[in-house]
């Protein structure tokens, strides 16, 4: 297949009039949203869902995410929509949140991997808005990713991934959130947050009271089997042997040297992952591959930055791979989600 590459903002009326297309006859459609690139294809349609999965390598018992682009389509896709949902929607859409509800027959199992819920979000990407808009569908997006790679955030990752695989690839430039949306279960007695993003627990607390997490998702323990069945599978794992260093500054890059120098001296690859402030820690003459993986002092630079790195990673053969934590603040919680995924739950304490 020849997978058609546009660029958002050069000739817009064509390509939304050729994505259109595309999606309404079942094809797939990869687009930017403002957390990461999604693989669209039409929601209401198995054959676009049975093509999704096949495209992203991915078991089909993972449920797809449907985008709308107005409120109203909440009530054609979900049963029962509460007053605590009606305020979520509210407070947070159009933006990087999804709502977990209980589906309506049009939902086609094949959309939602078998389950009775179907996962609902509207993205505020101009680009994902428009898409949605123009062509009428309501659109099945996966992050468009090859299954077990991590999720897109620019349109080259996804040429990587999907070239050959799909109908055609929207750039609309770098994302700007870069780690996947919140995702909250509203179909049981109490909000569950069951994957961690953007939108933190504080924030919908503020709005719906109170509000739990999925304890499969909170901690070490690997027996607890997630809400959210993506949650489960291995991600974002680098080819590498990554490992997250934590503790006091210092300590923690001291150690990370001594690492680095250990494997050199076996003859490994090494790259390391660290603070914007901290990079000059390891300008130690052995140290090699250290990226700057953001502030801590301001989270989006480093979810916007961090898939990235981890696909750079591959590029360079890197074996070992050492990173800094960054569990500070509000998004630290999602950050650390997705690192300690990627980690393989690989962290040294010192
Ligand atoms: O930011 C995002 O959410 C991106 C962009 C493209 O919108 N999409 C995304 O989709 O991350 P995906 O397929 O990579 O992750 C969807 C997650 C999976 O963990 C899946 O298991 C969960 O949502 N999910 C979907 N429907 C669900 C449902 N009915 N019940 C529980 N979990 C569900
Ligand atoms: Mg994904």
């Amino acid at each position: 297949m020849n997978t058609i590459i546009a660029k958002a903002g050069v000739d817009d009326d064509r390509m939304y009039e050729q994505a259109a297309e595309i999606l309404k006859r079942g094809g797939l459609v990869a687009f930017p949203t403002e957390t990461v690139y999604g693989l669209g294809g039409d929601a209401l349609n198995p054959d676009a869902s049975h093509r999704i999965y096949a495209a992203k390598g991915r078991p089909s018992d993972n449920p797809l995410i449907v985008h709308i682009a107005e409120t109203s389509s909440v009530y054609e896709l979900a049963e029962t929509v509460s007053d605590d949902t009606k305020k979520l929607m509210e407070a947070f859409w159009p933006g990087p949140l999804t709502i977990i509800l209980n589906k309506k027959e049009v939902v086609p199992h094949t959309t939602t991997g078998g389950l009775d819920t179907v996962a609902i979000r509207m993205p505020s990407h101009p680009v994902a808005m428009r898409l949605i808009k123009d062509s009428g569908v309501y659109i099945a997006a996966p992050s468009a990713n090859l299954s077990g790679r991590p999720s897109p955030t620019t349109a080259q990752h996804v040429q990587q991934d999907m070239d050959g695989r799909i109908d055609m690839i929207i750039d609309g430039g770098a994302v700007g959130i870069g780690i996947e949306s919140t995702i909250v279960d509203m179909t049981g007695d109490r909000p569950t947050i069951l994957r961690p993003g953007y939108i933190t627990p504080e924030m919908i607390r503020d709005i719906v009271g109170d509000v739990t997490i999925d304890p499969a998702i909170t901690g070490m323990n690997n027996a607890l089997r997630p809400k959210a069945p993506g949650m489960k599978y291995t991600h974002y794992a680098p080819k590498g042997e990554l490992s997250i260093v934590e503790g006091d500054r210092l300590a923690a890059a001291e150690k990370i040297r001594s690492l680095v120098a250990e494997k050199k001296a076996q003859g490994y690859k090494t790259a390391i992952l660290c603070d914007t402030d901290n990079v000059s820690l390891y300008d130690d003459g052995v140290c090699e591959n250290v990226y700057d993986a953001g502030s801590k002092k301001n989270e989006i630079t480093v979810s916007a930055g961090l898939y990235s790195l981890l696909r750079t990673c591959d590029d360079i053969g890197a074996q070992y791979i050492y990173s800094e934590s960054f569990e500070e603040g509000d998004m630290g919680y999602a950050i650390m989600n997705r690192l300690i995924k990627a980690a393989g739950h690989r962290i040294i304490s010192c």
